[in-house]
C-alpha cells in the first residue's frame, strides 16, 4: 500500500516549498493539486467564460482535460495536452481557480485524477481539501497555516525578488479574501481535518517547518 502524506493550509502558507523538499528527501512524488485547478480556471479564462456562471463552467468541463506528468521530478501540468505551467503562476489565474474551485463539477474532475495519483505511488499531495476529502486515509495529515501578514510579506519578498513592483496591503487583502472563499464555500471548505497536525509557520524557518514536518512523518509511519 502506498504512503500518502496531505498538506492543507491557506495561499502562501509555504505548502508547495516544504511539500516539494520533504518529497525529494523522502524520495516521494510530489502533487501539487492547487495547480490542476488553476489549469481548469486558465482554461475558462482562455475561453472567457463568466467565473460566476456556474452552469456555463459545468458545461465547459469536459472540455477541459486535466493531467499532469513529472520532468526531472518537477510536476508538469498539462491542459489538452499542451503544458501550461508557465502560465498558471499568474494572480489572476489563481484568483479564477479559488472561484471556480467552489463548483462541484470542477472539483469532482480533479478529486479522481487525484485519488488515483495517490494510490499508485507514495505522494505527499498540497492543496486545500486533502486531507479531508480527496485522502481522508493519508497516514499523515498536516495543517500548516501562517498569519496573513507573514503570508504577505513572503509573497511580497518573492515578486520584489523577481523586480515586480507590488503593493503590500494590497497583497495581503487579496490572501484574505481568497482565505475567507476557500473556507467559506459549500464544497470541500478549507479547515484543518480532525486528525490533522498543526504547524504555524509564522515564527518558522523554511528548514524548521520540514524538520518539524519530518518528525511527524517519523513518528505516524
Ligand atoms: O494552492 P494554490 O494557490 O495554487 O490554489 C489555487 C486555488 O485552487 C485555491 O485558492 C483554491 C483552489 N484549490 C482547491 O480548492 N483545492 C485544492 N486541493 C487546491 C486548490
Amino acid at each position: 500500500m502506498s504512503v500518502n502524506i496531505a498538506i492543507d493550509g491557506p495561499a502562501g502558507a509555504g505548502k508547495s516549498t516544504i511539500a516539494k523538499r520533504l518529497a525529494e528527501q523522502l524520495g516521494f512524488i510530489y502533487v501539487d493539486t492547487g495547480a490542476m485547478y488553476r489549469a481548469m480556471a486558465y482554461y475558462f479564462l482562455t475561453e472567457q467564460i463568466d467565473a460566476a456562471d456556474e452552469a456555463k463552467i459545468g458545461a465547459a468541463c469536459p472540455g477541459a482535460d486535466v493531467t499532469i506528468a513529472y520532468e526531472n521530478g518537477e510536476q508538469q501540468v498539462l491542459l489538452n495536452g499542451k503544458n501550461v505551467n508557465g502560465v498558471i503562476r499568474a494572480e489572476e489565474v489563481g484568483n479564477m481557480a479559488s472561484v471556480v474551485s467552489a463548483y462541484p463539477a470542477v472539483r469532482a474532475k480533479l478529486v479522481e485524477l487525484q485519488r488515483q495519483l495517490a494510490a499508485k505511488s507514495d505522494v505527499i499531495m498540497d492543496g486545500r481539501d486533502i486531507g479531508t476529502c480527496v485522502l481522508p486515509d493519508a497516514q499523515v495529515k498536516i495543517y500548516l497555516t501562517a498569519s496573513s501578514a507573514t503570508r504577505a510579506k513572503r509573497r511580497f519578498d518573492e515578486l520584489t525578488a523577481k523586480g515586480t513592483v507590488c503593493d503590500l496591503a494590497a497583497i495581503e487583502r487579496d490572501i484574505i479574501d481568497r482565505d475567507y472563499r476557500d473556507m467559506h464555500r459549500e464544497t470541500s471548505p478549507l479547515k484543518q481535518a480532525e486528525d490533522a497536525v498543526l504547524v504555524d509557520s509564522s515564527k518558522m524557518d523554511i528548514d524548521e517547518v520540514v524538520d518539524a514536518i519530518y518528525q511527524i512523518y517519523r513518528e505516524a509511519v
